[in-house]
């Protein structure tokens, strides 16, 4: 790790971790957080704290509480704008650090109290084993979300589900949580502007980036408690970007979907050209030419998406394991193809070439999305 030039009085020199602590409207909690955290400072040593508070203009008085602290602390700062969402909030926090300070970590923390500061120095530790995304889980053994309702768990459970498979961090338990360690050097990695999350889903847009970046992640256990006091501003409006956002989790590289929809081109024209030979050039007959030219198309396609397409990733699983899942994928792709033609033309009363291009498009998208997740599946850190 690079160390910051600076030395504290004993001349030692030491790194800067850098909390970022979004609010909006957490005048009951913010002190507390606040002091909690510069608390930790005697615990952890090499290490220097700063805080970033990036306030959406609460009108409860949340700047008020943070402005009077400021004049206490030399090591606390503020930054104020129109509220736009909880990851439009981290996404300014990250660029005036990086930009101001000189961090070498870079913290994600609620200001509630929701996340235990007593864990500052578990975190800074995995850091200096070498991971540089340390994520407090609430999904892995002695982890823990003991005030969440039943509909919480589970929303929480199936977003996370989703993102990890989707998303490509299967390795990764709990994607959406608001704590985490991360090395400043992968933040900077990521360009942040092209993540277009605004609200709670940026969590995740970011986990997917950091990965895709290289950073090796480490989850430690937390116990989501309850809030200090104020209520969650999960609003549906971010449930509803968080869904939408899952599919553009699997897209890591616009170059890779180019290719392999040309790919996919390729066999349809294989399969179209196969079926003509076949059948006048070899007399087969028209009910099992098309088994033969669709498995001709097939073996093509994998062939040009493994050594093409996919061919940088480096890949655990071996060549006969892909082919067996490529085909599976197939199959899958088909059925879902003929169930979305169904819905839509008998339920949705859909003209039913309309219905067909539907099935088609979204079979398309899925197919490549689990193909890419799944087949090629990149080896994870
Ligand atoms: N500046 C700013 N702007 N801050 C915001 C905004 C915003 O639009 N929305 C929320 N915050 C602040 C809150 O004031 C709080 O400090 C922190 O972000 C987290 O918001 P909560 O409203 O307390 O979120 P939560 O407890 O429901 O959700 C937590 O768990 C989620 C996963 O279940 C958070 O940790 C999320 O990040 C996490 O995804
Ligand atoms: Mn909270």
């Amino acid at each position: 790790m690079d160390l910051n030039n600076e030395q504290d009085f004993t001349g030692q020199a030491f790194a800067e971790a850098c909390f970022i602590l979004p609010t909006y409207n957490e005048q009951a909690c913010i002190q507390h957080t606040i002091e909690a955290i510069f608390e930790q400072q005697s615990r952890v040593s090499g290490y220097k704290f700063r805080i970033l508070v990036v306030d959406d203009n609460s009108s409860d008085g949340t700047q008020k509480i943070v402005n009077g602290l400021i004049e206490q602390y030399e090591c606390l700062h503020m930054i104020t704008g129109e509220k736009v969402g909880l990851g439009d909030a981290y996404k300014r926090g990250f660029g005036h650090a990086l930009s101001h300070f000189k961090p070498d970590v870079i913290f994600q923390m609620d200001s509630d109290g929701q996340h235990d500061p007593n864990l500052i120095p578990d975190f800074i530790e995995q850091i200096q084993q070498g991971y540089s995304l340390v994520v407090g889980s609430r999904f892995v053994k002695g982890g823990s979300t003991p005030e969440f309702s039943l509909r919480r768990k589970v929303i929480s459970k199936v977003g996370n589900l989703l993102v990890r498979y989707v998303g490509g961090v299967s390795h990764i338990k709990d994607c959406t949580s608001g704590y985490r360690c991360i090395s400043a050097a992968y933040i900077a990695k990521c360009d942040l502007g092209f993540l277009s999350t605004r609200g709670y889903s940026f969590q995740s847009s970011l986990i997917c980036e950091l990965v895709a970046q290289g950073a090796k992640s480490k989850e430690i256990p937390i116990v989501f408690t309850a809030r200090n006091a104020g209520v969650s501003k999960l609003s549906l409006r971010d449930q509803v970007e968080f869904l939408l956002n899952i599919p553009k989790l699997g897209f890591h590289s616009h170059k890779d979907f180019v290719k392999y929809s040309i790919v996919g081109s390729s066999g349809v024209l294989i399969n179209l050209g196969g079926y003509v030979f076949l059948t006048r050039h070899l007399g087969i007959a028209p009910e099992v030419a098309p088994i033969l030219s669709i498995e001709a198309s097939l073996l093509s396609n994998f062939l040009f998406n493994n050594f093409w397409t996919f061919k940088y990733r480096i890949i655990k699983s071996g060549f006969s394991s892909r082919l067996f899942q490529f085909h599976l994928v197939a199959g899958l792709s088909g059925i879902i193809n003929y169930a979305i033609f169904f819905a839509a033309y008998t339920s949705l009363m859909m003209n039913d070439i309309f219905a067909n291009l539907l099935g088609i498009g979204v079979a398309a998208i899925a197919n490549y999305l689990i193909n890419s997740n799944w087949t090629w599946k990149k080896h994870l850190k």
